[in-house]
């Protein structure tokens, strides 16, 4: 693991962002718990993808459907034949490794090298389905068995019809839903980067066919977009189009949008023109009309689909991947600081009573009361101010406001800026229109 990685692997179980699920028990590989303030940020990044995606557009509707879906939605979609790794087995390490990942795998013997260059003894190449199968009901029979969705696109596109028809969505719309997906990976890793249980923002837009390219790159464009808006560098972030080689099995055409993590460039988004593969093979393996009525061509249309789709844990790990960065200060210290964009940052202003006497503790928290209504707030008073500062620095906060001696006498407290470490004095009761203009005005330095 690279340094920056290890630094932000242990700040996330230092400061209750993530913990290995199971720990206690020795934890569960490639599983993966949120805490205190992982629970926050990962809300905060969902919130922002359906303010983006779904109230702030005309023609994109929401769905939340189920993770248990029929075995038959997944045989007619083509993910029970197809969707396989090529899985080897090393006879000499034990070993079970991604064919198409060798040069990012680690041999179990010889540690230090990739299964490429260690030298053992390969057997032949077999595809793996990566779903997890289980059975619905008390008969433990074929036909009780069901699968857990290893994409939540499929819920939406067995609901294409029933969105149809309760809402007054017309070509082009898209049906947007945030949720679990499970997929039983061979190769794991990059702490939440690869998961057997994670979370993904799926969008399906369905578009005239001969639109679809249009929308792609609309799509393509305007995904970017969101994901510089979160704060994340700009040079950071590129559009990477697939080889026709590495396309699903339903896809046209996919252009993935890729972070420059501490182990090089990988994808956080894939947008991708699935055609009408997908209502096209449902409208036949159901006997249901999946299609729309075309009012200038006068026929029934199988609309094409543009998919913008997400991964909640990837955006969770590239925004901290991006913000955390250790600092010296000008005493020398070093520090590590989350430079968190504020939308993003699970408290936006600690208040602190510099010490706890001479009525500063009843004084911050009167401020505290009042920002806590407008801001994410936090109070603290146990310990030196110094640490109160650190602590908070490494969950993100932008700002923290201190009562002092002085705020007795002239009414003024301390605001201190995460990123800058300035300190301002601020009277007291214009603390949270500062605040409120500094929030607003942030851009990353
Ligand atoms: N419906 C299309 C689809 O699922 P995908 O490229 O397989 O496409 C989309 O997955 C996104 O879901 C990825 O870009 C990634 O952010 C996230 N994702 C996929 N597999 C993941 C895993 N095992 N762990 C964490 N995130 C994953």
């Amino acid at each position: 693991m690279s340094d920056i990685m290890e630094r932000v692997v242990a700040l996330t179980k230092r400061r209750g962002f993530i913990f290995p699920s199971s720990e206690i028990y020795g934890g569960l590989q490639a599983t993966y718990d949120y805490g205190p303030m992982g629970v926050e940020l990962k809300r905060l990044i969902k919130d922002d993808w359906w303010r983006d995606m779904v109230r702030e557009r005309e023609d994109v509707v929401g769905l939340d459907a189920s993770i248990l879906m029929a075995a038959r939605v997944w045989e007619v979609s083509g993910h029970v034949a197809g969707f396989n790794d090529p899985m080897i087995d090393c006879k000499t390490c034990k070993g079970r490794f991604r064919e198409d990942k060798l040069a990012q795998s680690q041999c179990l013997k010889k540690k230090k090298l990739t299964p490429l260059e260690c030298g053992g003894d390969f057997t032949e190449p077999r595809l793996f389905n990566l779903m997890f199968k289980t059975k619905a009901g008390p008969i433990d029979d074929d036909a009780a068995t069901v699968y857990l969705r290893p994409e939540t696109a499929q819920g939406i596109f067995v609901n294409f019809k029933n969105v149809m028809d309760s809402t007054r969505v017309k070509i082009p719309f898209g049906v947007a839903q945030i949720g679990k997906a499970f997929r039983n990976e061979i190769v794991t890793g990059g702490q939440i980067f690869r998961m057997r249980e994670f979370e993904q923002m799926e969008m399906e837009f369905f578009c005239a066919p001969g639109t679809d390219e249009e929308w792609h790159e609309y799509w393509k464009a305007e995904r970017l977009r969101w994901w510089q808006e979160l704060g994340v560098r700009k040079e950071k972030l590129r559009i990477r189009d697939h080889e026709a080689d590495e396309l699903a099995h339903y896809a046209r055409g996919c252009g993935d949008i890729e972070y420059e993590y501490p182990w090089g460039w990988d994808e956080v988004e894939g947008v991708a023109n699935r055609t009408d593969y997908d209502l096209g093979h449902h409208q036949e393996g159901s006997g249901r009309g999946l299609a729309y009525r075309d009012d200038e061509k006068k026929e029934w249309v199988v609309p094409y689909v543009i998919e913008p789709s997400g991964g909640v844990d990837r955006c969770f790990l590239t925004v901290l991947c991006d913000a955390c960065e250790e600092e010296e200060k000008p005493n020398g210290e070093i520090r590590t600081v989350l430079h968190l964009h504020p939308r993003l940052a699970p408290t936006q202003v600690g208040v602190f009573p510099l010490v706890k006497k001479d009525g500063m503790p009843d004084r911050a928290r009167a401020i505290y009361d009042d920002l806590k209504t407008r801001f994410r707030a936090a109070y603290d008073q146990a310990g030196s101010i110094g640490k109160r500062y650190a602590r908070l620095d490494e969950v993100g906060t932008p700002f923290c406001v201190t009562v002092d001696g002085d705020t007795a006498t002239d009414g003024t407290v301390t605001v201190r800026h995460r990123d800058t470490l300035a300190q301002d004095r601020v009277p007291a009761e214009n603390v949270a229109a500062f605040i409120g203009d500094a929030l607003a005005g942030w851009t990353r330095g």
